[in-house]
């Protein structure tokens, strides 16, 4: 339901590859931007640039391979865009193998946010006093964030990843709330504190390649097919997770 007191989310990202963010058209991301239930600009790093090669990294101070993206640059980027928002509290998320891990529980803190700014640094990172300034402000709430263990050339990828997460996640976004609650990685609500991923779902036809579709979800019986998709979930989170607390 879209009404007055739906937030407009805003979502900003800079990047020195602004072209890799087209995906962000598509979709229930573009519908949801068409519908103005949130707001996505995105910044090309190097507008922010005052050389003629419109330079953004310098060698590592302490040696080492790779080149290192540089606070100036960035610190000019950030607090333009924070300064042209009305946001209150600016979100910045500086993407990074060594971050935090992305979780779920993550995705639904953020979908709350007026306004998220993603920093994507290539992987040899940015200069960590962009993360120690920013912290420093008490109108920006910094978070290092990674999407997994293994590393991507850049955190474009891993912003439209987290973006998807977020966005689906405002109300108003999902045609059917109700859709969300019953997913995999939707926070326990009763007595299992973990996530359970979700059970296996099927649909026509009834037999397909010898295979058939469980019978029980064609019994008509609503608490044994609860009963039984629960404990499907159940048992694969085992299989694929590790153990649950059942
Ligand atoms: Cl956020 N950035 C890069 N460069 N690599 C990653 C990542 C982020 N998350 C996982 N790998």
């Amino acid at each position: 339901m879209i009404n007055s007191e739906t937030i407009k989310n805003r979502i900003d990202i800079i990047s020195i590859f602004p072209e890799y963010l087209a995906p962000l058209e598509l979709s229930l991301i573009g519908k949801a931007r068409e519908a103005e239930l949130l707001e996505i600009v995105v910044t090309d790093l190097r507008d922010f640039t005052a050389d003629i090669h419109r330079t953004v990294d310098d060698t590592p101070y302490g040696g080492g391979a790779g080149m290192v993206m540089m606070p100036t640059i960035w610190g000019e980027a950030i607090d333009h865009i924070a300064a042209n928002s009305e946001a209150q509290i600016h979100d910045l998320v500086i993407l990074t193998p060594a971050g935090e891990l992305f979780t779920q529980a993550k995705a639904q803190e953020m979908s709350t946010c007026a306004q998220v700014i993603f920093a994507c640094g290539r992987y040899e990172g940015i200069d960590q006093r962009v993360t120690d300034h920013y912290r420093s402000r008490s109108e920006f709430r910094v978070h290092e964030v990674s999407i997994g263990d293994y590393v991507l050339n850049g955190g474009e990828a891993a912003a439209l990843v987290m973006i998807e997460a977020i966005v689906r996640l405002i109300p108003g976004v999902i045609g059917n709330p109700a859709s969300l609650e019953e997913e995999s990685h939707t926070i326990a609500q009763d007595d299992l504190p973990e996530a359970l991923l979700e059970y296996p779902t099927y649909t026509k036809p009834p037999l397909w390649r010898e295979l058939a579709v469980p019978e029980v979800l064609t019994s008509g019986n609503h608490g044994l097919i609860q009963k039984w998709r629960r404990e499907m979930a159940l048992a694969r989170t085992r299989r694929v997770r590790g153990l649950t607390r059942e």
